[in-house]
C-alpha cells in the first residue's frame, strides 16, 4: 500500500452491497460510527435486523440485474461502495477437494455470486462514482484467490471464481481511471473472519488469526483509507500488504 501522510476522509455516501452478511453488517456498523460519513446504504436479500439509525436497507438479488440498477438509481452518487457478497458453499454444494468433485451447477453458481455479481454491481456503480475527488469501489475478495498463492489446491471453484474477481477489478480499474483519475478500483482479502462462511473450517485457526466481524469491518475500512489512486486495481489483505494475483 502507498505511504500516505495521514489517511483520507473514508466516505459522504457509502453502500455495502452483502449487508445480511457476517462482514457486511459489520462493514455497514463500522461506516455507519464515523462522523464523515452522511449516508449509509445497506444492501442485501433478506432486511438485516439490527441497522444503524443512520443506515437505509434496500433490496438487492445479485442474480437479477434489475435490483441492483434500481438500487443504484435510487442512491445515486456514493463515494464508497464495498462489496461483501460471497458464495464458498452452502446446502446445494460443498467446497471441492478434488477435481472429480467438479460440477456444472457449483461452478456456475460459484462464477454467478462471485464473480459476476460483483461486475454487475460495478457497471451500476462506477458510473456513478464522484468525479471531483477520491471515491473506493471495493469488493472482498480471497487469498485462495491468488495464483501464485495457491500452494494447497482444493476449493476449485471458490478458488476460479475469486480468481476471475481479483482479474475483473484489475480491468475495471484501468477504464475507470481515464474518466475518474482520482476512483479506486481495489480487491480486499478480509482475512479468516468468524462468519457463517467460514464457520465449518474455523477449527485449527488459532484464536488470534481468527477476527470477530466487527474487527474486521475496522480492518477494512483502516486500508481502505489508506489507499490512493495508484493503488488502484491492486489486491490488499486486511493488514495493508499487497497480495500477488
Ligand atoms: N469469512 C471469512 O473468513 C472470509 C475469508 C476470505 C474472504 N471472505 C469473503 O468476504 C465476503 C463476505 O463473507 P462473509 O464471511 O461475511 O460471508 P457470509 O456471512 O456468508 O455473507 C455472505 C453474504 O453474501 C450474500 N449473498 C449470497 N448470495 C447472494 C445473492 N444472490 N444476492 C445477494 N446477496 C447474496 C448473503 O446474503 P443472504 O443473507 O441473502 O444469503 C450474505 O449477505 C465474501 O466475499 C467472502 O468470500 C470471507
Amino acid at each position: 500500500m502507498t505511504e500516505m501522510t495521514s489517511p483520507a476522509p473514508l466516505a459522504r455516501t457509502a453502500v455495502i452491497v452483502g449487508a445480511s452478511g457476517g462482514i457486511g453488517a459489520a462493514l455497514v456498523q463500522a461506516v455507519s460510527e464515523r462522523g464523515e460519513v452522511e449516508r449509509v446504504f445497506a444492501l442485501s436479500r433478506r432486511r438485516p435486523l439490527d441497522l444503524p439509525p443512520k443506515a437505509s436497507w434496500l433490496s438487492i438479488d445479485l442474480e437479477r440485474e434489475a435490483t441492483i440498477d434500481a438500487a443504484a438509481a435510487a442512491i445515486g452518487e456514493a463515494d464508497l461502495v464495498i462489496v461483501a457478497t460471497g458464495l464458498l458453499q452452502d446446502q446445494r454444494q460443498a467446497v471441492e477437494r478434488s477435481y472429480r468433485a467438479l460440477t456444472t451447477e457449483a461452478m456456475a453458481r460459484s462464477y454467478l455470486i462471485n464473480t459476476i455479481g460483483p461486475a454487475l454491481v460495478a457497471k451500476a456503480f462506477l458510473p456513478r462514482l464522484p468525479k471531483d475527488r477520491r471515491s473506493v469501489f471495493a469488493v472482498l475478495s480471497a487469498r485462495v484467490g491468488s495464483i501464485s498463492d495457491n500452494g494447497l489446491g482444493g476449493w476449485h471453484s471458490y478458488r476460479a471464481s475469486k480468481a476471475a474477481l481479483n482479474m475483473m477489478v484489475r480491468t475495471l480499474s484501468i477504464e475507470v481511471r481515464r474518466e475518474r483519475p482520482l476512483a479506486l478500483c481495489v480487491a480486499l482479502h478480509p482475512g479468516t473472519v468468524a462468519t457463517p462462511l467460514s464457520a465449518p473450517f474455523q477449527k485449527g485457526v488459532p484464536t488470534e488469526k481468527l477476527f470477530p466481524p466487527e474487527l474486521a469491518a475496522e480492518q477494512l475500512l483502516r486500508v481502505v483509507e489508506g489507499l490512493s489512486p495508484r493503488d488502484s486495481g491492486r489486491f490488499f489483505a486486511w493488514d495493508g500488504s499487497e497480495i500477488a494475483p
